[in-house]
């Protein structure tokens, strides 16, 4: 297949997830037009693709079939959106986390491409039915709401508005799945999807411990780290369950549901997170980690996350 060949999809928006939505794209075998609104930003996007694209083939870390210079080829950044738009079936949004700006821009979108044509946005927590109302014909639109580091990182859920078809949700699956995500359906739209409620029921339950007096900062993020996070990356909470009890699930439920539900009943209320209650977990922190080391420690943790993608690859 040459490169002329190969489907096309438009990403809008070239920060950060942007670039990242490209990457992964390409090394599905997709070509990939890139579109920014500020002047130059997709060009700077292209050369920041293409570092990073030369260094993960380098560290073998390159993904899909195609070497680097094969996925670079199906690239190209535009200034102009109709052109950027031109011959794709499917439209990444990338742009900033802000309403009102997401809303024009689906609303702009719609006049360039076709009604068959998906228009998918990468929200962290925005509502389908507030970010397309501006959308004519929103049966074809879609959340896909990736995790950072989206390359290694592989989950993406997908999230309906209440008028998208199933069609539209089962193509966007298999895309999604053929790129080498992973990805999840929400059957309906809920604030926060479900990725960000179970962290935020995480983040609530360790912020009330330490305000408690029950355990540290740095003690609490071992309880996660040390411990639930090393299954975690292999089994889900409910799979867990199954595993842990000798007859499985019900056996479990059996054995630890009403001693699950009597610690549930004593969760406290949802944290304020004030300045003032902040203070100490602020103060903590920072003597754990100093902000001049938050740049070597991200990066770190970057690399860890790659490795566990690799070991992950091992065991599919
Ligand atoms: N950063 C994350 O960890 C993360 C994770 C999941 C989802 N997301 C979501 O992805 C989206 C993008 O986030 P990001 O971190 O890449 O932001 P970013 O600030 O890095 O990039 C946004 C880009 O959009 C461009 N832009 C702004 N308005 C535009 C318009 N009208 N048309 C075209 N381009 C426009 C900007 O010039 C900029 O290059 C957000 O909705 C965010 O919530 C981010
Ligand atoms: C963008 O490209 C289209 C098609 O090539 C052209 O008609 C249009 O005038 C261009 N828009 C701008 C702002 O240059």
């Amino acid at each position: 297949m040459s490169t002329h060949d190969r489907k096309i999809i438009s990403v809008i928006g070239s920060g950060l997830i942007g670039c990242s939505w490209t990457m992964v794209f390409l090394s599905g075998g997709y070509r990939v037009k890139i579109y920014d609104k500020q002047p130059g930003q997709a060009a700077k996007a292209v050369q920041n693709v293409r570092l990073q694209i030369e260094e993960l083939q380098q560290n073998q870390m390159l993904r899909g079939n195609l070497n680097s210079v094969e996925q670079l080829a199906l690239l190209s950044s535009h200034e102009n959106l109709s052109e950027a738009l031109e011959g794709a079936f499917f439209v990444q949004e990338c742009v900033f986390e802000d309403l009102a700006v997401k809303q024009a821009v689906f609303h702009e979108l719609e006049g360039h491409v076709g009604k068959d044509v998906i228009l998918s946005s990468s929200t962290s927590c925005l509502l389908p039915s507030s970010i397309f109302s501006e959308v004519q014909s929103r049966m074809r639109c879609i959340v896909c709401h990736p995790v950072n580091p989206p390359y290694f990182v592989r989950l993406v859920e997908l999230v309906p508005h209440p008028e998208t078809l199933p069609v539209v949700m089962d193509s966007t699956f298999a895309l999604m799945t053929q790129i080498g995500q992973a990805p999840v359906r929400l059957m309906k739209e809920i604030d926060g999807f479900a990725l960000n409620r179970i962290q935020y029921a995480i983040i609530a339950e360790s912020w009330r411990l330490v305000k408690d007096g029950v355990i540290s900062v740095q003690d609490i993020d071992l309880v996660m780290s040390e411990g639930l996070g090393m299954r975690y990356a292999f089994n889900g909470p409910l799979e867990t369950m199954h595993l842990n009890a000798p007859d499985g699930l019900e056996d479990y439920l059996r054995r630890y549901k009403e001693g699950m539900q009597r610690v549930l009943s004593s969760f406290g209320p949802v944290p304020e997170f004030s300045d003032k209650e902040a203070e100490v977990f602020i103060q903590d922190m920072c003597k754990h980690i100093p902000s001049s080391q938050l740049s070597v420690r991200r990066e770190q943790r970057n690399n860890l996350v790659m490795g566990l993608a690799k070991l992950k690859k091992m065991t599919e």
